[in-house]
C-alpha cells in the first residue's frame, strides 16, 4: 500500500515523478505529494484525495528542478489529510522522506526523539523515519543544525564546510534502518543535495529503473514503463542512492553490491487504459486472454516439471490467500478433492497464520497472490518455510517479494493488473490451478475430463456476448438496493462468493453470498418481498436442490436473477442471464466474467469509480 517514486536526470522532474505516480496510484488514493529541490530550497506540495488534485495543482507550473520525489497514499497512521500526506520533512527541515509500509515501533521511536527536542506535526511513522534520519546526521555533524537554520543552502558548502557527502548520508540512513523495525521502502531527498535521490528498503517493495542521463525509483516496474527498459529489484535491507548518472547499492554491511539490471516484458500498450473508460472494464475483457497467455507459458517454460515428483510421494496439502485469490484457492480446494481425492485444507492467510496450523516438512503449502506482497500470505509463506514445508507461490507480478521466499513458482500470465478489484488476475490464477492440479492428476496416475485445451475453448465461449447488454435492466433495477444476496451450491457457490465480493467492492452495496442449502438456516429471515438475489446455475448434479431453493425465495417475493446455461429455468426466475453451456468442472471459466461485468457496470451506474473504490488498495502491504 502507498506507491512510492523518485526522479532524478535531464528532464524536468516534477512531471517525470508525477507521470510514473500516476501507474502507482492503484496502491493508494488517500492524497498525493512530491517534493523538489529548487535550486536551494527542498519543497514540498502535497494535496487530500487522488493524485488528479496534486497534478491540477501543479499543472500551469513550470518546476524546473531535476530532482523529484513522489507518494501516493493508503492511510495507515492518521487519517488522510494534508498533515499526514507524505512526502514528509524532519524538524529541521533538511530533508523530505516518502515511506511505502509500517515503522512498527514508531512510537517507542518517536519518544526518543521527542527527549531529544525533535517536534511532530503528523501522526505518521514516516516523519519519525524522517526525524531519526536527521538526528543521525546531526550526530555526525551537530554544526548542521545552524546550517539548515539558513534558507539558502548549497551542495558543495554541505560538501565541503560540513564535511556532509553521499557516505555520510548513507551512513547514516543505515543506522534508521537498523533502528526500524517492520516493513519499509524509503525515497529520501536531502536539501542542498540535490543531485541525489536516497533509498533503503525492507519487505516493501522497490526497484531502479535504469535510463539515459536519467535514473528512477518506484513500488513497482509498470510505474516506469515507457521511461525506461532495465530494471534492479532492489533486496530487504540494501540501501543507497541513485544520481542521474550513478547508481549505488550498499547490502546490510555497506559493502558495494554488484548489480544484476533485468529487462522487463511489460508493453506500455499494458499499462495504458486505451479505447476502455476504465481498467476493470479492460480487465475483464482481458480475462480470456490472461488464461491462454498463462497456459501457453506455463508449457512453454515447462514450469510444473521443475517441480520435483517426489515431493508428491506423502503429502499433505495447504492453500493460504486473501479476497480474490482465496476464491480461486477455494476452486482449488474442490476440484482437488473432488478429481483427485486429496483432502485440502484452505485458510484465510490472515487466519492460517495464528490457528497454529498442523503443518510440517513433508507439507506442500500453495500461495496465491496477484501481486505476491500481500502482508498477510507473505507471512504464512515464512512460516511454512520456517518447518521446512515446500512452498509454491501462484504469483502475477514478476520479481515479488513473495517470489523471493517460496520454493517454487507457478507465474500467472495475466499481464500488470491496475484496477483495485482483481478481474483477469483470478481468471489466470485459475487457469494455472487447473494446469497443477492436471499435472498432479499425471503424476498420480489419475484420468481427469479437463486439460489445458478444455480449459482455453471454455474461456473463449464468452467472446462473443455482450454481458453488459445483458445486464442493462438488471443494474438499473439493483443500483438503488441495499442489499444484494448471492447463492449457489458446490462451485456455484464459491462463484458467487466471488461475484459478492466484486460486486461490494465497487458498488458499496452490501451483498453476501450463501451456500443455497444454508438459506433456511437462518438468512432467509433476511429475504422480503421484491428483494434481489442473485443464483447461479451450472452444475448439473445440483439442479433440482437449487432450484428447490429458487422456488424457496420465489415464493417469498425474492426476484432472482439466475447466472445459467439452463434455458428452460426462463420463465421461473424474475430474469435469466444466459451464460454458455459448458463441463461442469470448468464453469468458473464462463460463469465468472458476467458476474464480474456486473459489478463493474453497476459501479457506473452508481457514480463509483471502479478503479479506486473507496479505501481500498490494490497490494494490502500491512496486516
Ligand atoms: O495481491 P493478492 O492477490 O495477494 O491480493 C489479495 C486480495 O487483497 C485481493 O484479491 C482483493 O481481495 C481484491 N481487491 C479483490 O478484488
Amino acid at each position: 500500500m502507498c506507491g512510492i517514486v523518485g526522479y532524478i536526470g535531464d528532464r524536468l522532474a516534477v512531471p517525470n515523478a508525477l507521470n510514473c505516480l500516476k501507474a502507482l496510484e492503484y496502491r493508494g488514493y488517500d492524497s498525493a505529494g512530491v517534493a523538489y529541490a529548487d535550486g536551494t530550497e527542498l519543497k514540498i506540495c502535497k494535496m487530500v484525495g487522488k493524485l488528479e488534485n496534486l497534478t491540477s495543482h501543479l499543472k500551469n507550473k513550470i518546476i524546473p528542478s531535476s530532482c523529484a520525489i513522489g507518494h501516493t497514499r493508503w492511510a495507515t497512521h492518521g487519517e488522510p489529510n494534508k498533515q499526514n500526506a507524505h512526502p514528509h520533512a524532519d524538524y529541521y527541515k533538511m530533508l523530505a522522506v516518502v515511506h511505502n509500509g509500517i515503522i512498527e515501533n514508531y512510537l517507542e521511536l518517536k519518544n526518543e526523539l521527542e527527549k531529544k527536542g525533535y517536534k511532530f506535526y503528523s501522526a505518521t511513522d514516516t516523519e519519525v523515519f524522517a526525524n531519526l534520519l536527521s538526528f543521525y546526521l546531526i550526530e555526525q555533524n551537530p554544526l548542521l543544525k545552524g546550517y539548515y537554520a539558513v534558507r539558502n543552502t548549497m551542495h558543495n558548502t554541505l560538501h565541503s564546510t560540513y564535511k556532509i557527502d553521499e557516505k555520510c548520508i548513507i551512513k547514516a540512513l543505515h543506522s534508521v534502518v537498523l533502528k526500524c523495525k517492520g516493513s519499509f521502502a524509503v525515497a529520501v531527498l536531502m536539501r542542498g543535495y540535490d543531485d541525489v535521490i536516497f533509498f533503503a528498503k525492507n519487505k516493501s517493495p522497490l526497484i531502479i529503473g535504469k535510463g539515459e542521463n536519467e535514473n528512477f525509483i518506484a513500488s513497482d516496474t509498470p510505474a516506469l514503463i515507457g521511461c525506461c527498459k532495465k530494471f534492479y529489484s532492489i533486496k530487504d535491507g540494501e540501501i543507497g542512492y541513485i544520481t542521474k548518472d550513478r547508481i549505488a547499492v550498499f547490502d546490510e554491511n555497506l559493502k558495494v553490491l554488484k548489480l544484476n539490471f533485468k529487462t522487463v516484458n511489460i508493453r506500455p500498450e499494458q499499462v495504458i487504459l486505451g479505447n476502455y473508460s476504465h481498467f476493470m472494464e479492460k480487465e475483464i475483457e482481458q480475462g480470456a486472454d490472461s488464461v491462454t497467455e498463462t497456459i501457453n507459458r506455463i508449457e512453454q517454460m515447462k514450469i510444473l516439471e521443475r517441480i520435483s515428483p517426489k515431493i508428491f510421494d506423502n503429502f499433505d496439502l495447504h492453500i493460504t490467500a486473501c479476497g480474490t485469490a482465496l476464491h480461486a484457492g477455494l476452486i482449488a480446494k474442490c476440484v482437488i478433492e473432488d478429481k483427485l481425492k486429496i483432502p485440502v485444507d484452505l485458510d484465510y492467510a490472515s487466519e492460517f497464520r495464528y490457528k497454529k496450523p498442523l503443518i510440517s516438512s513433508k507439507s506442500i503449502c500453495l500461495f496465491i497472490s496477484q501481486s505476491g506482497e500481500t502482508a498477510d500470505t507473505l507471512s504464512c509463506v515464512e512460516l511454512s518455510n520456517s518447518v521446512g514445508a515446500t512452498t509454491i507461490a501462484f504469483t502475477n507480478v514478476a520479481g515479488s517479494r513473495m517470489e523471493s521466499l517460496v520454493d517454487y513458482i507457478i507465474p500467472t500470465s495475466a499481464g500488470p493488473e491496475i484496477a483495485v478489484a482483481s478481474t483477469k488476475a483470478y481468471m489466470a490464477q485459475l487457469a494455472a490451478i487447473y494446469q497443477f492440479i492436471e499435472y498432479l492428476a499425471k503424476i498420480k496416475g489419475i484420468t481427469i475430463e479437463f486439460s489445458s485445451d478444455s480449459v482455453k475453448n471454455a474461456v473463449l465461449k464468452n467472446k462473443y456476448i455482450n454481458y453488459y447488454k445483458e445486464l442493462e435492466d438488471v443494474v438499473q433495477e439493483i443500483k438503488d438496493e441495499e442489499s444484494v444476496y448471492f447463492i449457489g451450491r458446490g462451485i456455484d457457490y464459491l462463484l458467487s462468493l466471488e461475484g459478492a465480493l466484486k460486486l461490494k467492492e465497487v458498488s458499496y452495496i452490501h451483498c453476501e453470498a450463501m451456500p443455497a442449502g444454508e438459506l433456511k438456516h437462518g438468512s432467509l429471515a433476511l429475504v422480503r418481498k421484491d428483494c434481489f438475489v442473485i443464483a447461479i446455475l451450472t452444475q448439473k448434479e445440483l439442479y433440482d436442490k437449487t432450484l428447490n431453493n429458487i422456488y424457496e425465495l420465489n415464493s417469498r417475493g425474492a426476484k432472482v436473477i439466475l447466472f445459467s446455461p439452463f434455458k428452460e429455468l426462463r420463465n421461473i426466475v424474475y430474469k435469466q442471464i444466459l451464460i454458455p453451456e459448458t463441463e461442469p468442472v470448468l464453469s468458473p471459466f464462463v460463469a465468472m466474467k458476467p458476474l464480474q461485468c456486473l459489478a463493474y457496470a453497476t459501479a457506473i451506474a452508481r457514480g463509483n469509480d471502479p478503479d479506486k473504490p473507496r479505501n481500498l488498495a490494490k497490494s494490502v502491504t500491512v496486516e
